[in-house]
């Protein structure tokens, strides 16, 4: 289990020397290319041919905005809601509308996420970085596929948790889990959305 972004660097690096390019970026150009917003470099990517080189920028913006925005924002907020769900089923575990194996359904995903993200860190992204090619492909679509596999855990974390609905009367704690699991199953669409629909088709 990774525990920081240093250790997370630190790995990335020593499984694929290539990883360093996403932290050279920052060290080498610490004053990234300023963009107004997400909506405004997802338009430029959208109607940019893929590999246009006029929008490079953006594509490597976007890179760094996916793993700082989506990657660091899931594992940092998995365990908290996996805390919640254990809780709650063993408080509530007479209730009807407990969510029963809500907490090893979240442990499932983090583990297979923290997993995708890695290979994405270590693998595809500092491919990307270098400008992508035929050799970028096969991973691409590999990614693609293990997002499909994501989608099915994300209807199973909605059918769980009663389309993120605690009971009425539900305690603070229950409300809060509910709370948690319909971001992540939000973010996590968001996340996978601009990897399928605006990183990757400017790559293949
Ligand atoms: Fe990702
Ligand atoms: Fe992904």
């Amino acid at each position: 289990m990774i525990s920081t972004t240093m250790s997370l660097a630190q790995a990335m690096v020593r499984e694929s020397p290539d990883a360093v390019d996403i932290f050279r970026i920052r060290r080498v150009a610490p004053k990234r290319p300023s963009f107004d917003s997400i909506a405004q470099v997802e338009k430029a990517l959208a109607a940019a041919p893929p590999g246009d080189p006029s929008v490079a920028g953006q594509a490597r913006w976007l890179i760094d905005h996916i793993v700082e925005r989506y990657h660091r924002t899931h594992l940092a907020e998995f365990p908290e809601a996996i805390r919640l769900a254990r809780l709650v089923e063993s408080v509530h575990e007479a209730d009807a509308d407990c969510p029963r194996g809500l907490a090893d359904h979240l442990a499932f995903m983090a583990d297979d996420l923290e997993c995708h993200q890695r290979r994405e860190e270590v693998a595809l992204f500092p491919m990307l970085l270098k400008g992508g090619g035929p050799v970028a492909d096969f991973p691409i679509r590999r990614m693609m596929a293990e997002h499909l596999d994501v989608q099915d855990q994300l209807t199973t974390l909605a059918a769980i948790t009663r389309d993120f609905s605690a009971p009425e009367g539900a305690c603070e704690t229950w409300r809060q889990l509910c709370r948690a699991c319909r971001k992540l199953h939000h973010e996590l669409g968001d996340h996978m959305r601009l990897e399928n629909d605006v990183l990757f088709p400017y790559f293949l």
